[in-house]
């Protein structure tokens, strides 16, 4: 209709009256009042939306892994700024080119099927793909996410993705420290094992070494004594007389120098058979046990262990003994016998000068296996010494009073019997359980 067509308001308002006129200009009025609402409105939704737009693209800008929007035609339709970096390209040229334009190498397949499967699927994908880069291509590994519009009409995919050479280079570097710190790690092992054959044969020397010298100081005066016999024996030869003799074996202490040389010998001896102890024990220490294990009661074997002991002590300790009249383990009699032996040696060398010295032996049997324990109420052992009692030549006890090799040779007879021997905590004193096999039941 022409303006010319339009009916002027006076034909109008002849037409249809005063009263209708006025209805016309209210509904006018209220047309105004709701399009100046409208528009308040519009521009109220225009800030949020520009609000929006900015905290986007501020993601978009700051975001350190790789975002990208694509279309249902897998085509670029946003991208981070991290991405575009990348790629070289600002988001302008990026947008409206494909995806697939970007990436290179057989995996990129698997990226874009990852993104149709999304698409398909509407569930998440995750896909590794390399990524053609200013600096060339780059392993990336894709998550991708479906984009949905109202009403779950799909709109294409969110790709984030992470170069996996930054996490590879981290991965590799977390290696290397690895690969050092296990090798930090041996070399302390190494260091120790060296300390403590340093330790062991620092110990073997020193035990050695006293009856050693005890051998040396006898030979050497048993030289002397035979230098003086020789003498002697010259003058007895060359025919000289009694009288002679007699002032002479006076002058050269003949008779003295016989009841030493006996002295001298045994002591030689003495020393001699000490060193062959010592060797036996390290011997038993390094060799596998040996021979046969029979049925042996537990019990029996720790009265004589505490009968050698107390035979040899000047120190008094009561000894009792509780549990079963019989215990039979699975064992080799004469290698328990040794542990036992050095169990109560122990605990009565620990407990001397005391007056209410005490020690309990009591056996037992728990399933398969037969138990014995040794309780003194002595002054029991240091926290400090606790780990260290089993080493080979750990002592406290006075040079020449113990090798300090006797727990570790039982340590090793009980493990050689499938057994263990073991420091029980205790309040007070102290207590070692050997347990064995059970030998009542085969
Ligand atoms: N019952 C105990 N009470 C207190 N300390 C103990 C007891 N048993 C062992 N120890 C400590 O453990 C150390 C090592 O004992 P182990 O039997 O191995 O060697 P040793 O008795 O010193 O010497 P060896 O047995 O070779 O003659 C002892 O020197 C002592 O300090
Ligand atoms: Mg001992």
């Amino acid at each position: 209709m022409s303006p010319d067509q339009f009916p002027s308001p006076d034909t109008l308002r002849a037409d249809i009256g005063d009263a209708a006129w006025v209805d016309v200009m209210q509904a006018v009025d209220r047309t105004y009042a709701e399009l100046v609402d409208y528009q308040e409105q519009l521009e109220t939704r225009n800030a949020e939306l520009e609000a929006l737009r900015t905290f986007l693209s501020s993601i978009m800008h700051s975001i350190s892994d790789y975002l990208v929007v694509t279309d249902t035609a897998d085509c670029i339709a946003d991208a981070s700024r991290s991405f575009c970096k990348a790629v070289g390209l600002p988001v302008e040229k990026l947008v409206g080119q494909p995806i697939a334009g970007f990436l290179s190498g057989t995996s990129s397949a698997d990226l874009m099927t990852a993104i149709s499967r999304t698409m398909a699927q509407r569930a998440e994908k995750t896909a590794e793909a390399e990524l053609s880069t200013t600096i060339g291509p780059e392993p990336v590994e894709f998550r991708v996410s479906p984009r949905l519009r109202a009403g779950r009409k799909r709109a294409g995919v969110i790709l984030t993705g992470r170069p996996l050479g930054e996490l590879r280079r981290a991965y590799s570097e977390l290696e290397t420290s690895h690969e050092e710190l296990k090798q930090a790690q041996t070399q302390l092992v190494r260091n120790e094992k060296l300390a403590s054959l340093g330790r062991l044969l620092a110990g073997v020397a020193h035990e050695l070494n006293n009856p050693i010298s005890f051998v040396y100081a006898n030979t050497h005066a048993l030289e002397k004594y035979i230098n003086r016999f020789e003498t002697y024996f010259d003058r007895v030869q060359s025919g000289a007389s009694r009288d002679e003799l007699v002032t002479l074996r006076a002058d050269l202490k003949l008779d003295r120098d016989l009841r030493n040389l006996r002295t001298a010998i045994n002591g030689a001896r003495d020393g001699a058979e000490r060193v062959k102890n010592i060797v036996e024990d390290l011997r038993r220490l390094s060799a596998e046990g040996s021979g046969e294990l029979r049925p042996t009661d537990l019990v029996q074997t720790a009265r004589i262990s505490a009968d050698w002991v107390e035979r040899g002590s000047k120190s008094h300790v009561k000894i009792t003994f509780s549990g079963a009249e019989q215990c039979i383990a699975h064992a080799r009699g004469g290698h328990i016998q040794q542990v036992l032996m050095n169990l109560i040696q122990n605990a009565v060398d620990a407990m001397s000068g005391q007056d209410d010295a005490t020690l309990d032996i009591a056996t037992r049997y728990e399933d398969t296996r037969a138990i014995i324990e040794v309780t003194d109420n002595g002054p029991g052992i240091p926290d400090s010494a606790k780990a260290k009692i089993f080493d080979p030549f750990f002592t406290t006890k006075e040079v020449g009073q113990g090798t300090g090799l006797g727990l570790s040779i039982s340590h090793k007879i009980a493990d050689e019997h499938g057994g263990a021997l073991e420091l029980v905590p205790t309040d007070s004193g102290t207590c070692f359980r050997l347990t064995l096999n059970r030998g009542d039941q085969t």
